[in-house]
């Protein structure tokens, strides 16, 4: 432990402003010459030596050199901080974390999580960007594959894990890292699913769905906190007071750092509340945003902002410190190196089965006519498909993975059947603009001659991720008739998919007898697929996104607002006049959240309230007791969904309540026990007061839409 009083109190105005600069490793050349950002900032090198944070770094053996060379010259010997985005697993890559999500698992999350800690320290990187936890109720947007869904429950508790795998019990430990909790707040509902776009919402629904997930990433302890891009009826993220003084510091008292999005303070001069640099890094630092992510609003301005008297130099002091102590906490002022050990742990057995199984348990069995599993006794498989034999399966943004460790499908299923002949072809392109289908008839001849075939479509991996917005949710390209074509001369054939988000799959929805979602499923993926695929392993995934019929049911989520006009009696797809609906699509999901098939059957067979009244101190036990009626092993998600049935502010047709994964052998029963107590029942009214109101709930088991048993309860006071 350092005396950082001291340190600061010595520490020149400009020193401490480096120390809120976060820039680039392109910046940090490991000689004595600079590299070209730096250069064209015209940073001199004693103005470098004061900067406080790295972005990014290419291995453990970098970082250590820029350390090594920063600490030399910097006067008051503060190590760098190396930040760098750890999404979906270091070198050992596990699911897009919407896959991940869909496991409904908050310990294999850890476990992925606690893997990838463990690697990124070895690379060098003290802080993780995650996790991403904004809530995403449309499928257009880029970043859905990033986030954990559409629901608040879930997206909490996978959150508040992550946080908790990163960061363990000591944050010295070569093992951590620290976490940062991302992007505060409501990312995810920019207009018309356009990233960085407009939001706005009413203050009700925010807190009430978007910001649930951040506070529980808070609650658990997260060192960091990133802003966003977008702005919040009218304000950019970043200098919005409601979020980040009255919700953030007043009312959740968080004191841990703050850093803006990338360019994000210099992007206010472009969303026009600043009128220059000077002006944006005045309104960002007064808000609470201690770091600058690579804008040079900090750098040019904040140390004139303090000599004239504008910013207080003991604010300036307060968000150095928050710097230093993280540093601190992370002993980087003993240990500068933290975990950098060239490939320590990297792709390990140990790490090589966690992404298997992450993978697997990911998966979600979309439709399954009994075609699946397929049988192990094949003697010809034909897989065709753009994701046949591709190593881009591993998904974007994987860090410092590498494709060609993944595992593709072909290479998985060679290895689960050495005897079997494997053939494959690629068939057509994967992107809008592929519309080629001049390979197809080599995939249909494959496909005719063979015992099984697998179907291995979907977006291209760059579908995905930032500015990756689509206005279509089909299969891109020529996909759609790739798959009947196929299916049309074998019906033995099952649909793999690889997706970044939820895709409307009507086109091929009748004519596939199987359909498998993988989505980016990471380093093995191929394992994992061959596994499920011919029943070594029972798909257990269940939807964190519903999966609409098409585009425009967007946003389309299944906590939705009962309007005075719903449709009522008639199937989904009838027109009802006068009614909440469309006159071409129905209004639900094609899949709906909560969703997911086994190669076994649970049956449900009681679910017990201990009470049906409810006080303001009590709890009400709900036991549910679940068998697995089938001749397998598998695992289901028991969800317990809520309703309050009359209130003074419109409430959600249904509401994950909560949910619990349990492990069932063939014949197998189990109990699982959810408790309801008053607080857990409060919400956001629309005066903006977070209360409960005694009345009826009633309660479900099942998933969204679809109650297997319900019951009742009545609360009977409120608070
Ligand atoms: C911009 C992205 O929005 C954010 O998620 C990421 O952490 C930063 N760039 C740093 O790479």
């Amino acid at each position: 432990m350092r005396d950082l009083s001291a340190l600061l109190a010595q520490m020149t105005i400009e020193e401490k402003v480096g120390q809120l600069m976060l820039l680039s490793v392109n910046f940090f050349g490991t000689d004595t010459e600079l590299t070209g950002p730096a250069q064209e900032w015209g940073l001199s090198p004693e103005e470098l030596s004061r900067v406080g944070g790295c972005l990014g770094g290419k291995d453990a053996d970098t970082v250590r050199k820029i350390q090594e060379k920063h600490l030399a010259s910097d006067r008051n010997k503060i190590p760098l901080m190396f930040m760098n985005d750890v999404i979906h697993g270091f070198r050992t890559i596990y699911p897009i974390n919407l896959g991940l999500s869909c496991s409904f698992d908050p310990e294999l999350v850890g476990e992925c999580t606690r893997m990838s800690a463990k690697e990124a320290a070895a690379g060098g990187v003290h802080l993780s960007f995650a996790p991403m936890i904004d809530l995403a109720r449309d499928a257009r947007w880029g970043r859905v594959m990033e986030s954990s869904g559409e629901d608040k429950i879930l997206a909490s508790a996978l959150g508040a894990a992550q946080v908790k795998a990163y960061q363990g019990e000591d944050l010295t430990s070569s093992e951590h890292i620290a976490a940062c909790v991302k992007h505060f707040a409501a990312y995810g509902a920019g207009e018309s699913g356009r990233d960085y776009n407009t939001v706005d919402m009413s203050e009700r629904t925010l807190r009430e769905f978007y910001l649930p997930a951040y506070k529980a990433c808070i609650d658990a302890g997260v060192k960091m906190l990133m802003t966003a891009f977008n702005s919040l009826n009218g304000l950019p993220a970043t200098v919005n007071p409601l979020l980040m003084k009255q919700i953030l510091r007043e009312e959740w008292g968080y004191d841990g750092v703050v850093v803006s999005d990338w360019g994000a303070i210099y992007e206010l001069t472009v969303h026009g509340v600043a009128g220059d640099l000077r002006d944006a890094a005045r309104l960002a630092f007064d808000n609470g945003c201690h770091i600058d992510m690579c804008s040079k609003a900090y750098y040019q301005n904040l140390s004139r902002l303090v000599r004239e008297g504008v910013i207080p130099e003991s604010d300036l002091d307060d968000a150095v410190m928050k710097i230093l102590t993280l540093k601190d906490e992370l002993g980087l002022f003993e240990n500068p190196y933290h975990g950098a050990d060239v490939e320590k742990g990297y792709l390990s057995p140990e790490h090589r089965a966690i992404a298997r199984r992450a993978a697997t348990e990911s998966a979600v069995l979309l439709k399954n006519d009994g075609t699946l599993p397929f049988s192990k006794d094949v003697r010809r498989v034909a897989i065709v498909g753009p994701f046949a034999d591709d190593h881009g399966i591993i998904g974007v943004w994987a860090s410092k993975g590498k494709k060609e460790e993944s595992v593709t499908v072909a290479e998985g299923v060679r290895a689960l059947l050495p005897n079997a002949e494997i053939v494959t072809a690629r068939g057509c392109g994967n992107t809008h603009t592929d519309t080629d289908e001049s390979g197809f008839a080599e995939a249909i001849e494959l496909a005719r001659g063979a015992d099984a075939v697998i179907i291995c479509v979907g977006e291209h991996a760059h579908y995905g991720g930032e500015a990756n917005s689509r206005t279509s949710l089909d299969l891109p390209g020529v996909q759609a008739e790739f798959v009947k074509a196929i299916t049309a001369v074998n019906g033995n054939s099952a649909v793999l998919l690889f997706n970044t988000r939820p895709l409307s799959l009507v086109n091929i929805y009748d004519a596939s007898p199987a359909i498998l979602d993988m989505f980016f499923p990471g380093t093995e993926g191929g394992n994992a697929a061959a596994e499920l695929l011919f029943g070594e392993a029972n798909p257990s995934g269940k939807l964190s996104m519903s999966f609409p019929k098409s585009v425009g049911q967007c946003p389309i989520y299944y906590n939705r607002m009962l309007s005075g006009r719903p449709k009522v009696s008639l199937p989904d797809e009838e027109y009802q006049a006068f009614s909440n609906g469309y006159i071409d699509c129905g209004s639900r999901p094609l899949f709906f959240f909560g969703e997911g098939l086994s190669y076994t059957s649970f049956e449900y067979k009681s679910m017990e309230l201990d009470s049906h009244e409810l006080d303001a101190s009590g709890k009400i036990r709900v036991s549910v007791t679940v068998k697995n009626t089938g001749d397998r092993a598998g695992k289901e998600v028991v969800q317990l969904y809520i309703r309050d049935i009359v209130s003074s502010t419109i409430r959600p047709v249904q509401e994950l309540f909560d949910f619990c994964k349990i492990s069932l052998e063939a014949g197998e029963e189990k109990t699982v026990v959810f408790e309801i107590t008053e607080p857990r029942l409060r919400f956001w009214d629309a005066q903006c007061r977070h209360i409960s109101e005694p009345g009826e709930f009633s309660l479900f088991v099942g998933y969204a839409d679809h109650p297997i048993i319900s019951d009742s309860f009545r609360l009977v006071e409120g608070k």
